[in-house]
């Protein structure tokens, strides 16, 4: 999604708070003096490596959303909301994006085209539930179940690997009345945990012979926050971050549910080895004080670094439930390796977009802070969303997972680069982190491009062009047409490795055609 500066005018209602947090501090930057904002987010500076590898059976990937790339989703939230006027830039509609049902041959032959191994895409439950009778009676749309068995085959046939999302971010309509912004919708009702505990269970039963890695939900914290602090997402409205978080702790149960229930309903080896491996799709970044020489900058870095990236996975991983968010467990409320949350994913998903600064002038509940995310005040290169290309960022977001020792899968990371000139560099810079991580010690199995065609890219329409394959949306047959990214992807997958004079060798960062938010 489009995190923009409108989170920053969320936060800035938010209510003071003086938590104490215990983790260490990110240090994104290296030792620069000078005390002005931004100055510690320094450009990227390869290490002096010849070359950087992967292992044998490393998967390169790439990754798509059903809302995103699919037509006819006529029941999702998001569908009725990009049609309320003003809430996607240019008035797009995802009807007019890639067909992917109707372009599953040519998806697939785009991703053997770029060598890769992997595919991540979503299953959409308004699709296979359109409607709550539909869900309640348990008659799936089979329509919908047979198009997805159709991608599973064809995949299979190019040996290539799938990883299901089973939420990523549109819901049905019947569980998300953008009507009633106020009422709890989506993960805030009760009922949607052990409804999504259900629609898990069904799904794994359906395609557990064809899949093996699972991703419950996409995105929680972004979820969350596009609904309810930025309003950029169903249902709004913004400004409520205690609303947030009580949607984030229900959010946890719904995982739960879902997580237990692909367990019991998934029993078949697709080929992987084991039958089943459930995560999140975790959105994490470097968080950086505006001003590094301010101690309040520093201190609300540190909190929001430990309740965006750190809070959740300790949770799932460790069973540590810190209920009010202020790293430590000594609350009423909080838990130190609660059963009930404990070993609840099998390996950490993580999606790597890039690093936010942090200014403490205004002190947002929970984490001291206003985080930024996009127009930053960096002398870095600038993606087409405005913001920062950071590829160090991502190794030291690996780092920071090594607590948790499970198998990592990069679940997403990308660029929005319109005219093509931007992404090769971007996918090489950040690669060579992937494997700089691997030599620190990170597990890291795996790397999924976002995305492979260019999408819906929520409120921004269709001007964000994150493709590997661009779509040539004017045309009836919905073109795929290969990135220069593309080329270099498949050369890196089939080699899996990339030497320093392949990353010399390509343009410099060029400047981007930044893309406006909906107003
Ligand atoms: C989401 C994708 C989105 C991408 C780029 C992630 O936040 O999972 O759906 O398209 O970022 O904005």
């Amino acid at each position: 999604m489009a995190l923009n500066r409108a989170v920053v005018a969320a936060f800035l209602v938010a209510a003071c708070s003086s938590n104490d947090v215990t983790t260490p501090p990110t240090d994104a930057g290296g030792e620069v003096d000078e005390c002005k904002p931004g100055s510690r987010v320094t450009p990227y500076v390869r290490d002096k490596a010849a070359e950087a590898t992967f292992p044998a059976g490393f998967l390169f990937g790439a990754a798509s959303a059903g809302m995103q790339i699919e037509k006819g989703l006529t029941h999702a939230d998001w569908y009725q909301w990009a049609n309320v006027p003003g809430k996607v830039a240019a008035g797009d509609k995802p009807d007019n994006g890639p067909d992917a049902f109707a372009h599953i041959e040519d998806d697939v032959n785009a991703l053997k085209a770029a060598g890769a191994n992997a595919y991540r895409f979503s299953i959409e439950w308004s699709r296979i539930y359109p409607t709550r009778a539909s869900f309640d009676s348990n008659t799936p749309d089979k329509a919908g179940l047979d198009a997805y068995h159709a991608l599973l085959t064809a995949l299979k046939a190019a040996g290539i690997r799938p990883m299901v999302t089973l939420h990523h971010f549109a819901t049905p309509d019947y569980l998300d009345d953008i009507t009633k912004p106020r009422e709890p919708q989506t993960f805030e009702r009760d009922e949607m945990a052990p409804m999504f505990g259900e629609w898990c269970k069904r799904m794994g039963k359906e395609f557990g012979a064809e899949v093996d890695d699972w991703i419950t939900i996409n995105e929680p914290l972004v979820l969350l926050v596009g609904a309810y602090l930025v309003g950029a997402h169903p249902p709004g409205p913004p400004l409520d971050i205690d609303r947030m978080f009580n949607a984030a702790k229900k959010l946890v149960k719904a995982h739960v549910a879902g997580y237990r229930a692909l367990h019991e309903a998934d029993t078949v080896d697709a080929g992987t080895g084991r039958a089943v491996a459930v995560s999140i799709a975790k959105h994490n970044r470097i968080f950086v004080p505006l001003d590094h020489c301010e101690e309040r900058d520093v201190e609300a870095a540190k909190k929001t670094d430990y309740v965006w990236n750190q809070w959740m996975y300790n949770a799932l991983v460790f069973g540590d439930w810190d209920d009010d968010l202020d790293g430590k467990l000594d609350g009423p409320n909080d838990k130190k390796a609660d059963p009930a949350l404990k070993g609840t994913v099998d390996y950490i998903g993580v999606n790597y977009y890039g690093v936010s600064t942090v200014d403490a002038t205004l002190q947002l509940k929970f984490i001291g802070g206003v985080p930024a995310y996009d127009h930053l005040p960096t002398d870095l290169p600038k993606t087409d969303m405005s913001w920062d290309i950071y590829p160090h960022g991502l190794r030291q977001v690996l780092n920071q997972l090594k607590p948790y020792k499970l198998p990592v899968y990069i679940t997403e990371n990308g660029t929005g680069d319109s005219k093509d000139v931007n992404k090769s560099r971007y996918l090489a810079e950040h690669l060579w982190e992937v494997s700089g991580a691997i030599r620190d010690g990170v597990d890291v199995r795996g790397y999924y491009y976002w995305s492979l065609t260019d999408n819906f890219e929520w409120d921004r329409g269709f001007c964000p062009r994150f493709g590997l394959f661009q779509i040539d949306y004017a045309s009836p047959a919905k073109t795929r047409k290969p990135t220069r990214a593309a080329a270099l992807f498949k050369q890196i997958a089939e080699q899996k490795k990339i030497t320093a004079a392949t990353i010399d060798g390509l343009p410099a960062y060029a400047a981007p055609t930044p893309c406006p938010g909906p107003r």
